[in-house]
């Protein structure tokens, strides 16, 4: 079958087009015809070992997982003896950050890991990039255990995990202030936003308005900086490390004091979750945001635009060019 393989570390150049072998589904092993998978964040940290912490799950001196792609929709091929709950055909979308390998025309999955069917009206363009950012969004949402009434600020509300975090959040009734570039104001307004600050002209450091929780999608603010702005128990939520990788230290040491503080959610990934986020799309409340598509074989080019830090969303590479 036909993989983009990367063997050492480094930039998108690293990754190339090979033949490899079909993986074969074990007992409980389903294998899965890849429609579509995406290029995200999670692929990149894991390309390029960045940040550091990276290589303890990935390899230390090389990747352990020579072919990435965590998310993934496609069909049922094969399924392993033990298997009951998948049958041959079904359309299958899933997560599979624990041994990637969706960036290939076939993967396994365990039948009781992170892939469930794909709802009908949804093509496997749309259903791919439906688990990586939205699982980073509903674990910190989770977390923070925000409801209903809550005033929650979205930095970074066009990302893959912002403009999940306001759909989330948006059919969870939380009021939601999203912080956006000014030709994506509309964009964040359309997916739920109450309230839009457009990060060209105002500081949202700044904004004299107060919340419950500051989720900063993209990692580009602290502490520090948004302490302001939350309630005096308010929520502190970074989809990064920190300039100083301080968040999870931070994270440990501030619930102490019983204040504003930190949190630094380990991001869940499992059937359930899936399952979760699928029932989210058949009710029409959440639709993952798609920028743009490449094909397999112009992975380097996906990674290389993914990398720029302003993708729109999520961006898609279609294995087969078969987007339905
Ligand atoms: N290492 C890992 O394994 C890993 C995995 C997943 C995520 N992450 C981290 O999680 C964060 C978000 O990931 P993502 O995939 O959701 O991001 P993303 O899709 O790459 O975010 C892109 C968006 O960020 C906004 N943006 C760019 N610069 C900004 C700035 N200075 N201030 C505010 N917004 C800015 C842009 O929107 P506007 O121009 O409209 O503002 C752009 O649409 C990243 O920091 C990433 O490193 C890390």
């Amino acid at each position: 079958m036909k993989a983009a393989v990367h063997t050492r570390y480094g930039p998108p150049g690293v990754v190339r087009i090979a033949e490899v072998e079909r993986p074969t589904p074990a007992v409980n092993e389903v294998l899965v015809k890849v429609h579509a998978t995406t290029v995200n964040r999670t692929d990149c940290g894991f390309r390029a070992a960045h940040p550091w912490i990276v290589r303890f799950f990935s390899g230390l001196a090389r990747p352990k997982a020579t072919i990435l792609g965590c998310e993934f929709a496609g069909e049922i091929e094969a399924v392993g003896h033990d298997v009951t709950a998948f049958e041959i055909g079904e359309r299958v979308f899933g997560f599979s950050e624990d041994r990637f390998g969706a960036h290939a025309e076939y993967l396994t999955m365990p039948r009781d890991g992170p892939i469930a069917t794909i709802p009908p009206e949804l093509s496997f363009e749309e259903a791919a990039p439906s688990t990586e950012g939205s699982h980073y969004a509903l674990s910190a949402i989770t977390r923070a255990r925000i409801r209903a009434g809550r005033r929650v600020l979205v930095n970074g509300g066009t990302g893959a995990i912002g403009s999940a975090a306001i759909q989330l959040l948006k059919e969870l009734g939380a009021v939601v202030t999203a912080v956006a570039d000014t030709e994506h104001l509309e964009l964040v307004r359309g997916l739920g936003a109450d309230r839009v600050i457009d990060r060209t002209v105002e500081d949202f450091t700044r904004d004299d308005r107060t919340y419950d929780v500051v989720l900063d999608a993209v990692g580009k603010s602290s502490f520090a900086r948004c302490r302001r702005l939350l309630e005096p128990r308010g929520i502190y939520l970074s989809a990064d490390l920190g300039p100083v990788s301080q968040n999870p230290f931070l994270a440990l040491v501030t619930p102490l004091l019983r204040g504003k503080k930190v949190m630094f959610p380990v991001p869940k990934h499992d059937q359930e979750m899936v399952q979760h986020l699928k029932g989210l799309i058949e009710a029409g409340s959440f639709k993952p945001v798609i920028d743009r598509r490449f094909r397999l074989d112009e992975i380097a080019d996906a990674y290389r635009y993914v990398e720029t830090g302003q993708k729109i969303g999520n961006v898609v590479i279609m294995v087969d060019q078969d987007g339905g």
